[in-house]
């Protein structure tokens, strides 16, 4: 891997008491690009702009797709980076359904560590804190015939944050746009399942809610996901989540709540389809006890309003409830506070 180092950091220019979700950038990038049916070597080097011309293929017909993980300060000062194998996994299932080279897992994985060894210091030290890494994709040929792109870039960039949401989660049920339908790209992070979302969402905002709770496509009855995370319900004893599907992304946030979930005994799990009137049923007797997000970027996100056909829904968002301590037992196994037994964090030296 070839590595260039910056001249100066930037870090300094950093309020890390205040920090924006995705707006500020660590020092370094990694590169690399697909030419000629084959990945050249990945390349370390400051962060900047990239040149391209007008006709870049992606800037017309959006074979783009990202990544997101999270490298975490332990309580020790090592840096520990959160599953990102899987994050390579996902990215080649999202580059084989939008028709894009995949990229190799190990290089991946190897990439990050280097970049993120590199830039250690830009990792946040606050509790809740992390560096988020945004890896992507995106076709990069320069042509605007309707046909795949022949050249790609793959890029690494990572900028530090803090917590997601502040305040109340607000949600809207959506019966009207629709996120993804079966057959189509749903359960990829291809960019276009993020731009296509943003007009139905604030349209939500408009009428005060933070978020959407997506339905499925055809019925409007089944729920899906939240804005932009997996969505999970308790009702009753149990620990409800919608199951995968071609419409539903493969959350790794999903994945490492069912695990502990499932570990931790205290509910039954259950991934099986959930109806919105089997949710606004248990809302109305009383028996929804929590629903939230689960993601990346925000981890998880308690829900403390439902709105449905005009009436808003108030639901309990308890400090002490299943979703706060699942998301304080996943803080301390990234903190090094309790023990990673499902070998989770890559530990940097
Ligand atoms: C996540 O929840 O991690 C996301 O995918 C959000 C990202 C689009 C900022």
């Amino acid at each position: 891997m070839n590595i260039t180092k910056a001249k100066s950091s930037r870090i300094g220019d950093v309020d890390f008491d205040n920090l924006i979700f995705g707006t500020q950038f660590s020092d370094h990038m990694l590169v690399c690009t697909y030419k000629d049916g084959a990945w050249e070597e990945p390349e370390i080097k400051p962060y900047g702009p990239i040149s391209f011309t007008p006709a870049l293929h992606t800037l017309h017909y959006g074979q783009a797709l990202f990544e997101g993980q999270k490298a975490y300060y332990m309580q020790d000062g090592r840096v520990g980076i959160f599953r990102e194998d899987m994050n390579a996994k996902r990215l080649n299932h999202s580059a084989r359904r939008m028709f894009m080279p995949e990229f190799p897992e190990e290089l991946f994985v190897e990439g990050i560590a280097e970049l993120v060894k590199i830039d250690k210091a830009w990792v946040p030290k606050k509790k809740g804190h992390s560096l988020y890494l945004r890896p992507f994709m995106f076709g990069s040929s320069e042509f605007v015939a309707a046909r795949p792109s022949e050249e790609y870039t793959f890029c690494i960039i990572m900028s530090p944050v803090g917590p997601y949401y502040s305040g109340d989660v607000k949600v809207k049920i959506e019966e009207t746009y629709t996120r993804s339908a079966s057959g189509g790209v749903g359960s990829t992070k291809c960019a276009g399942n993020y731009g296509g979302a943003f007009y139905a969402t604030n349209e939500a905002k408009k009428e005060g809610y933070t978020q959407i709770v997506w339905t499925d496509h055809k019925s409007h009855e089944l729920i899906e996901e939240s804005g932009t995370m997996n969505i999970g319900f308790v009702i009753d004893d149990s620990f409800i989540t919608p199951p995968l599907s071609d419409r539903i992304l493969a959350g790794i946030t999903r994945d490492s709540i069912l695990t502990l979930a499932k570990d931790g005994g205290k509910l039954k799990v259950e991934e099986r389809p959930i109806k919105v009137e089997e949710v606004m049923t248990a809302l109305k007797e009383g028996r929804l006890k929590e629903a939230f997000g689960m993601g990346t970027a925000a981890v998880v996100s308690q829900i403390s309003t439902i709105g449905f056909r005009g009436e808003d829904f108030e639901i309990e968002t308890p400090a002490d409830g299943f979703a706060m301590a699942i998301k304080e037992e996943l803080t301390a196994i990234r903190m090094g506070v309790k023990e990673d037994k499902y070998n989770w964090m890559t530990i940097l030296d």
